[in-house]
């Protein structure tokens, strides 16, 4: 079949989608350069599927680093990009290092699949490209409008590698939007591992409830939605990895667009006070949180018409936000104790 490049594949969502490629039969090549994910997860990817995925350590940023990549597995026929750098606040701080690492690596990675007569082509994208919406759910013909660096790189690299595509007879691309990913594997093997003090609502809630973190603060509770906490579309990561086999099957049938661009979520929206409330139940573990202003750049409530995504891929979010929160929590509790990192 070939092999199966995964960028940023020791990373929270591509861990995950590297476990269900091995589970559907792929061979998985994991290239990441470990700036946001620790070596460790190989042993979890292997604990879970009983394969050691390769592993190459470099950085898409560099032209030799893929160039020796593919020099040294001359068989991969597919390339799903994950590496990037995520952190809102900090592309305000540094925009010129988001640019440079999520723009520049692309475009080095698109010249290096040139080069090296790869065909196909997946690209982590991000429901921030919508901003706010004006239309809910939101859906793929709704208009473009991020609101940090970090989203005009997702933005822009969309439109590069439509570019790409429409320059290069033979080569095909979809963009997934992931709305908002959360959870872990059920086996708690993998997970999310965020470096610090958590940014995203779940890693927070968890290691509050662990202990780790005082208390939750709720960002805003005078929000135009129903209980006045902002309102998200939360997706299991593993639904989420999904998506991707199926984007790769979608790419090797012929009669599929030559670039599509996909919606990932539930198409339902959950506020902030009804996730705490799931975990809650999920769990029975109390969590202290008490209400805080409102976080700036947060938009007050975006979730997803996954509908294209359902009827072209047959991709659906199958994992109920309870099974999914209590994943996280069970991660959560084995990781600390593993590490015994409190
Ligand atoms: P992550 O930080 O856990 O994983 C990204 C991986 O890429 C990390 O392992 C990191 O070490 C690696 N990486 C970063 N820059 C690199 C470089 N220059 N060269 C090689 N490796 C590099 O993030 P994630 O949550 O798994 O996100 C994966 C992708 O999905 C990213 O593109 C992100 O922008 C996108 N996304 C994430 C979310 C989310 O909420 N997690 C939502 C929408 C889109
Ligand atoms: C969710 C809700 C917060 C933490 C971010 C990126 C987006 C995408 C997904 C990559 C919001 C509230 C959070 C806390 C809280 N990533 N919250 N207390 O902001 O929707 O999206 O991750 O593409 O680009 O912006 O996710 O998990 O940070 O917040 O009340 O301590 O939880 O205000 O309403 P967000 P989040």
């Amino acid at each position: 079949m070939g092999k199966i490049l995964v960028t940023g594949g020791t990373g929270y969502i591509g861990s995950h989608t590297a476990v269900r490629l091995i589970e559907a039969g792929h061979e998985v090549v994991i290239f990441d350069n470990l700036s946001n994910s620790d070596i460790g997860v190989l042993d979890g990817i292997k604990q879970i599927t009983g394969v050691m995925p390769q592993f190459i350590k470099g950085d898409i940023t560099s032209s030799g680093d893929l160039d020796s990549l593919f020099e040294t597995c001359s068989d991969i026929v597919a390339v799903i990009h994950f590496a990037a750098l995520k952190a809102v606040g900090e592309s305000v701080e540094q925009p010129l290092l988001y640019y440079r690492n999520n723009v520049g690596g692309m475009i080095n990675l698109l010249e290096a699949c040139g080069r090296h007569s790869v065909s196909q082509f997946v690209f982590s994208s991000s429901c921030t490209v919508y901003g706010q919406p004006d239309v809910l759910p939101v859906h793929e013909g709704c208009a473009i409008r991020p609101e940090s660096p970090y989203g005009y790189t997702k933005r822009i690299s969309e439109e590069i590698l439509r570019h790409a595509v429409e320059a290069q007879p033979g080569f095909r691309a979809v963009s997934l939007r992931y709305f908002n990913p959360i959870g872990a594997h059920p086996s708690a093997c993998i997970g999310e591992l965020p470096r610090g003090v958590p940014n995203n609502l779940l890693p927070f809630i968890t290691q509050t409830a662990i202990g780790l973190r005082h208390e939750l603060k709720v960002f805003g509770r005078d929000y135009n939605t129903p209980d006045g906490t902002c309102v998200r579309d939360y997706i299991d990561v593993n639904d989420l990895a999904d998506a991707h086999v199926k984007a790769l099957a979608y790419l090797s049938d012929n009669n599929s667009l030559p670039y599509d661009v996909f919606n990932l979520g539930t198409g339902t929206g959950l506020s902030v006070l009804q996730v705490i409330g799931a975990f809650q139940k999920a769990t029975s573990q109390p969590l202290n949180y008490s209400f805080a202003p409102r976080r700036a750049g947060d938009v007050e409530q975006v979730w997803a018409d996954a509908t294209k995504a359902n009827s072209t891929l047959g991709w659906y979010a199958v994992t109920s936000v309870y099974d999914t929160v209590k994943s996280a929590w069970e991660w959560e509790k084995n990781y600390r104790s593993r590490n015994n990192k409190f």
